[in-house]
């Protein structure tokens, strides 16, 4: 189980983007993360993966506190965890095979990662989580002939490569037509389900939210204000999290007078 607990970060000297953030994701869950521009969310999932720096709280994976880790322990920890980008971060001139493979690197020494040592079995797995999302004929495929569907389904390979307990995504399906979203979005569950991984997700989109996730957490302007089950999510609850944020509130004040 991922526990967040009263996480804080603030941006230079004033700009308070996380106030005592808590909630928690499940394994076996869908855990989506909604709220307006600029409310939080990243930096919400840069801190779980201590890619950034917060300034206090906990993080427990497991009842590991991530953000007690030394450096070995981060890099040990960070290892089993997948991490999903909207626009793929895969690496271009190569196959769709070669950046699942990629999923391996924390896990070599750095002779081995650095000169793309791979075993025979690593090669099989590999093919075998591609065909598991369904590209099993563009293994051999360079990543920028793919399109965006099938490109964000070799990023999802990439993570299982990693063998995560946990992946985070971070608006996953923003650059996808519907059709895509959709078999992105069906991976993901059946991931969850299939795998007890926690799925940590950044959406835009309520509608994709409301049918994917089973747990959700509302954020408005750098503070938790809704978490529970997806069916206890109503228009109150949304417009309590898509009210106006702090900054559009003083620019309206300011507009006023
Ligand atoms: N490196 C940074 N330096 C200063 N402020 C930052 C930095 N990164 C984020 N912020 C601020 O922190 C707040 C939260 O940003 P964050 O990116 O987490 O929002 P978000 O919910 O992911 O937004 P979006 O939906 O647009 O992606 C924003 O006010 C943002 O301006
Ligand atoms: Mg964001």
């Amino acid at each position: 189980m991922l526990k967040v607990n009263q996480l804080d970060k603030t941006y230079g000297q004033d700009k308070h983007s996380l106030k005592s953030v808590s909630f928690t994701a499940q394994p076996g869950e869908v855990t989506a993360i909604i709220g307006p521009s600029g409310a939080g969310k990243t930096t919400i999932l840069r801190s779980v993966n201590q890619l950034i720096r917060d300034d206090g709280g906990q993080i427990l994976l497991d009842d590991q506190d991530i953000r007690q880790a030394n450096k070995a322990e981060l890099r040990k920890i960070r290892h089993h965890i997948g991490m999903i980008f909207q626009n793929y971060n895969l690496i271009s001139p190569l196959t769709a095979l070669e950046n699942v493979l990629h999923g391996r690197l924390g896990a070599k020494s750095t002779l081995a990662g650095m000169f793309g040592l791979y075993s025979t079995a690593e090669k099989t797995e590999a093919l075998a989580l591609l065909t598991e999302v369904g590209l099993k004929d563009y293994a051999y495929q360079r990543c920028d002939q793919l399109s965006g569907g099938q490109q964000q389904r070799v990023g999802i390979a990439r993570a299982l490569m990693q063998h995560p307990k946990m992946i985070l995504c971070d608006e996953p399906i923003a650059s996808l037509d519907p059709k895509s979203t959709k078999i992105v979005m069906d991976i993901l569950r059946q991931l969850a389900r299939e795998k007890q991984l926690i799925i940590l997700i950044n959406l835009h989109q309520i509608d994709i939210a409301m049918d994917y996730a089973d747990h959700i957490v509302g954020i408005n302007d750098g503070a938790i204000v809704f978490e529970g089950p997806t069916e206890q999510v109503n228009e109150a609850v949304l417009q309590k999290i898509y009210r106006q944020s702090a900054d559009a509130k003083v620019k309206v004040a300011a507009n006023e007078s």
